[in-house]
């Protein structure tokens, strides 16, 4: 090194992205560099894969919104890693390759296995764990100079890794504290072993030479489970007791009440997330960008049934005794093809657009005098704009024009019948009406007497088709 050397007037050197010394250091090869973040981005596209499969049957809501959140993020990281190596005199990409047999099988592994337990520390400690350790590597081994776009895209991998991690020990944490460990056998006797077997994630280790592990949970290929499920605060999901559209699109009651039913229409969107982990399962062989971006709806919709669950919190309502359902989800799991579902969702969502739509939302949440309601309908609108756009990209193309395309939702829509009196008959719910007990508590909360004619409101769903064509609203979205 030359003695001495100095910026000029001690400026920051090398547009502040490292030492002259560390930059002096040779780096990694183009080639190398390649080899690593294709590791990264198939390690990435895997999780994203596995996090969005659990959502549907994962019972814990909270679990669920982690997923998809996870899932979201894990889909935004393999965007960018994509555009990196596609930086890198790449094509042909072959991005699409299985980088190493092992590493398939420890993947593979996770999505299998049969716990919540196991998966959470499947993803979160194993993998996660690993791919943070792997990243740390290549930022210490690369050339700071040479590689910083790399470099810039993995920094942003790394804080959410690290976000990720930190959630999974806490979930670890909070389930073991009611159920003891028992799945420390499996990461340590499988788990583990596949990765060395990988030569570590990242491939960097010589690969071990004990003999193929044999597969545990992923002997069989997976099979996705597209039942909904939900914890046990869900006590009545098949209840379709209290008609939410009905009272909101009436002009009668107040919007401070139409604001807590509100509330109780976006938790109750937690459906969507199920159903679109199905879509986006089910649905193989697209671009990359029909995955980042069902993904990331579906991470909004999970978002949205967080508002409500906040909204409710907020106002000092105890949101279990709102009977969320998960009727909507269930039957379009079970008697559509994912491709009528879309269908389905793009139908609704477009109902969601007119006046009636979302901007009667957000202005009801305005007059209901809660400035929470109207931040949180301000931004449901938004979002759900962008899933009109998203809709329009991915799925109305697949018909000749919006139409049909919206015709073909409409018809897969018709064929599921009202299940009203077939739940009710077959004793899964009585369809009690909950309505007055939540509008209760609220008034308890907010200090009021509870008005009676809002307190009396007792529409069911009875005799409708779930997105209640005939008002003219959406059941989710
Ligand atoms: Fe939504
Ligand atoms: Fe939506």
């Amino acid at each position: 090194m030359l003695p001495n050397y100095t910026s000029y007037k001690n400026l920051p050197p090398l547009a502040g992205l490292c030492t002259l010394e560390e930059a002096a250091k040779p780096g990694l090869s183009v080639e190398e560099c390649v080899r690593r973040l294709k590791r990264f981005h198939y390690c990435f596209k895997r999780l994203h894969q596995i996090l969005t499969a659990r959502i549907t049957a994962e019972p814990i809501y909270e679990l669920k919104t982690g997923f998809a959140h996870h899932a979201y993020l894990c889909a935004e990281h393999v965007t960018a890693l994509r555009t990196r190596i596609g930086e890198m005199r790449e094509p042909p990409l072959g991005l699409d390759e299985v980088p190493h047999p092992a590493l398939e099988a420890f993947f593979d592994e996770i999505l299998a296995c049969p716990t919540t337990e196991e998966l959470v520390r499947g993803v979160y400690i194993d993998a996660i764990g690993a791919l943070e350790i792997a990243l740390q590597t290549y930022m210490t081994e690369t050339n700071p100079l040479t590689d910083a776009p790399s470099r810039r895209v993995l920094r942003f991998a790394q804080i959410e890794l690290d976000e990720m991690n930190r959630y999974g020990s806490a979930v670890i944490k909070s389930l073991e504290a009611t159920d003891p460990p028992k799945c420390r056998e499996w990461s340590d006797t499988l788990l583990q072993p596949l990765l060395d077997h990988a030569g570590c994630l990242d491939g960097t280790a010589t690969p071990s030479r004990t003999p193929a592990l044999p597969r545990r949970y992923s002997a069989k290929p997976y099979v996705y489970d597209p039942i909904p499920k939900r914890d046990t605060r869900f006590t009545d999901p098949w209840n379709q007791g209290v008609n939410a559209e009905s009272f909101l699109y009436n002009e009668a009651y107040p919007a401070r009440a139409k604001a807590l039913m509100m509330l109780y229409k976006r938790l109750r969107e937690i459906d969507v997330p199920e159903m679109m982990a199905r879509i986006i399962t089910e649905t193989p062989g697209k671009p990359w960008g029909y995955y980042r971006d069902m993904t990331r709806q579906l991470w909004d919709e999970a978002r949205h049934a967080m508002m409500g669950e906040v909204g409710f919190v907020a106002l000092g309502v105890d949101w279990t005794k709102a009977k969320i359902t998960l009727n909507w989800s269930h039957r379009l799991n079970t008697e559509c093809t994912p491709l009528e579902a879309h269908g389905v969702l793009y139908f609704i969502e477009q109902g969601l657009m007119p006046r009636t739509g979302k901007r009667y939302e957000f202005e009801t949440g305005q007059g209901s005098g809660l400035p929470l309601i109207a931040t949180l309908q301000d931004f449901d609108w938004a979002d759900e704009v962008l899933h009109s756009q998203i809709g329009r990209e991915w799925y109305v193309p697949l018909f000749g024009s919006l139409k049909e395309a919206l015709a073909y939702g409409d018809a897969a829509w018709s064929t599921v019948l009202s299940n009203w009196a077939t739940v009710k008959d077959k004793g899964l719910t009585s369809h009690e009406n909950w309505w007055p007990a939540v509008y209760e508590m609220a008034c308890r909360a907010e200090g009021v007497a509870p008005d009676p004619a809002v307190l009396a409101f007792s529409e069911t769903y009875e005799g409708k088709r779930a997105d209640l064509k005939d008002v003219g609203e959406g059941l989710s979205g």
